[in-house]
C-alpha cells in the first residue's frame, strides 16, 4: 500500500456520521441516500436512478437531519462528519404518503401493466407500501397524453406522467442524444420534443432508456404491449445481446412460448441498463411467419425449391469439397448472422477453422 492510499484509507476511516442512531462510515463526496441504501435503509425514491445525476424533484426521499429546519431530499444532499440523520421517521413517514397521494391525484391511473417498461411498477408499489390510495386530494388531472404519435415503438401516454424526468436526464446523460425536454411548468408540465412533433421526426434513436426508467408507465414499450392480452405470466430470461459485439446483458420476456419483449438488464456489466434499437425492438424476425424452417435448393432458373436437410447438407458438403480441392482452404470463408444463436456462431467458426484449416470466419455482430 502507498503511502497516498494509506492516508486516503485513514481519513475515510474517519469519516462518520449517525444514521437512525447508529454510527456509519461514509466517503467523501456520498450523499445521505447513497449511505442509507448501503446501510439497507428502506428511503422512497421516485426521480431517482442511479445511473443518473441526483435531481431532488419528487422529494420522496426527504430525511431529517438534526440541526436542520425542514426534511431535506437524501439524494442531493452530502454526507458531513458528524451529521445526525433519522431516515424513517413518523413525521417524515407522514410526509412521504401525503406527498404521494398528492402525486397520484393528478393521475388517470396507478395500476398500469408491467409490461410497459423496466420501471413502471415504482409508483404503484410506493402507493402500496404507504396506503396512499386515499382519493384525499383528487382533483383536476395533469399531463396530455399523446397517443397519436405514429412511431412504432414507444407509446407516449402523459396523463401518468409525475414529472420526475428521468426521462429527459436518461436521454441526455445515457444516450448523449437531449431529444426530449420538458416544456411549460407547474400543472401544465409536459415532456416534449422538440417543436413538440413526432418522435420519429425528433433526434430520438428509439434506444428505448427513456421507457424503461419511466416510474409509472406514462412511458411504455407498445410492442411488448401488444402480449398484454395473451394468457399465462411474464417469464424474465437473462441472456445476452447477439446483434454486436458489445455484448448487452438483456431480460427476454416470454409468455409460454412466446417471445413478447426484451428489457435492458440495469445491472449488464456491459450495458448498465442502456440499449440500441435492435437490441430493445428488434426481435420479432425470431417468431416472424416468414423465417426459413426448411432448406431451400437454388434452381437452374434462379428460384428455390424446398428440400430435406439431407438432400442440403449432401449437396453443400460437395461445393465445399470442390472449392478445397480446386481453390485451396482459403477459398472458403464463413460468416454467421447476429440474429443467429450464439451456439450457431460457435459452431460455424469450429466448422470452418477445423474443417478446412482457414481463419477466414465473420459475424456481423463484429461491426
Ligand atoms: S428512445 Fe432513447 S433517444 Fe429516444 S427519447 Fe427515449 S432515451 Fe431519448
Ligand atoms: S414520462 Fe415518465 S420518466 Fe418522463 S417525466 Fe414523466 S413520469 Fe418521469
Ligand atoms: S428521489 Fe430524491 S428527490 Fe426524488
Amino acid at each position: 500500500m502507498t503511502e497516498h492510499s494509506m492516508n486516503a484509507t485513514a481519513m475515510e476511516r474517519k469519516l462518520t456520521m449517525t444514521l437512525d442512531g447508529q454510527p456509519v462510515g461514509f466517503s467523501e463526496g456520498e450523499t445521505i441516500y447513497q449511505v442509507a441504501q448501503r446501510a439497507q435503509k428502506n428511503v422512497p425514491t421516485l426521480c431517482y436512478d442511479e445511473r443518473l445525476e441526483a435531481f431532488g424533484a419528487c422529494r420522496l426521499c426527504v430525511v431529517e437531519v438534526e440541526g436542520v429546519k425542514a426534511p431535506v431530499a437524501s439524494c442531493t444532499t452530502k454526507v458531513t462528519p458528524g451529521m445526525i440523520v433519522r431516515s424513517g421517521s413518523p413525521t417524515i413517514e407522514k410526509y412521504r404518503k401525503t406527498l404521494l397521494e398528492l402525486v397520484v391525484s393528478e393521475n388517470r391511473e396507478v395500476d398500469v401493466n408491467p409490461l410497459r417498461g423496466f420501471a413502471s411498477q415504482e409508483l404503484t408499489t410506493l402507493v402500496d407500501r404507504y396506503g396512499a390510495r386515499t382519493g384525499r386530494f383528487k382533483g383536476k388531472k395533469s399531463g396530455t397524453s399523446n397517443k397519436s404519435d405514429d412511431n412504432p415503438f414507444i407509446l407516449r401516454d402523459y396523463d401518468l406522467c409525475i414529472s420526475c424526468y428521468r426521462c429527459v436526464r436518461v436521454c441526455a446523460e445515457q444516450e448523449g442524444d437531449y431529444a426530449i425536454s420538458m416544456m411549460n411548468r407547474g400543472f401544465s408540465t409536459q415532456i416534449t420534443t422538440e417543436f413538440n412533433g413526432r418522435l420519429k421526426d425528433s433526434d430520438c434513436t428509439f434506444c428505448g432508456q427513456c421507457v424503461q426508467t419511466c416510474p409509472t408507465g406514462a412511458l411504455a414499450d407498445k410492442k411488448a404491449l401488444r402480449a398484454a392480452d395473451l394468457p399465462g405470466e411474464v417469464t424474465k430470461t437473462r441472456t445476452i445481446c447477439p446483434y454486436c459485439g458489445v455484448g448487452c446483458s438483456v431480460d427476454l420476456l416470454t409468455k409460454g412460448d412466446r417471445l413478447v419483449g426484451v428489457q435492458p438488464a440495469m445491472d449488464g456489466p456491459a450495458n448498465g441498463g442502456a440499449l440500441c434499437i435492435k437490441g430493445q425492438f428488434a426481435f420479432d424476425f425470431v417468431q416472424h411467419e416468414d423465417r426459413l424452417k426448411k432448406p431451400l435448393l437454388r434452381q437452374a432458373d434462379g428460384s428455390f425449391k424446398e428440400t430435406d436437410w439431407d438432400t442440403a447438407l449432401d449437396i453443400a458438403a460437395a461445393g465445399f469439397r470442390r472449392a478445397l480441392e480446386q481453390h485451396g482452404r482459403r477459398s472458403i470463408y464463413g460468416i454467421a448472422s447476429g440474429r443467429a444463436p450464439h451456439e450457431a456462431a460457435y459452431s460455424m467458426q469450429k466448422f470452418i477453422r477445423a474443417g478446412f484449416g482457414t481463419h477466414y470466419i465473420d459475424n456481423c455482430s463484429r461491426a
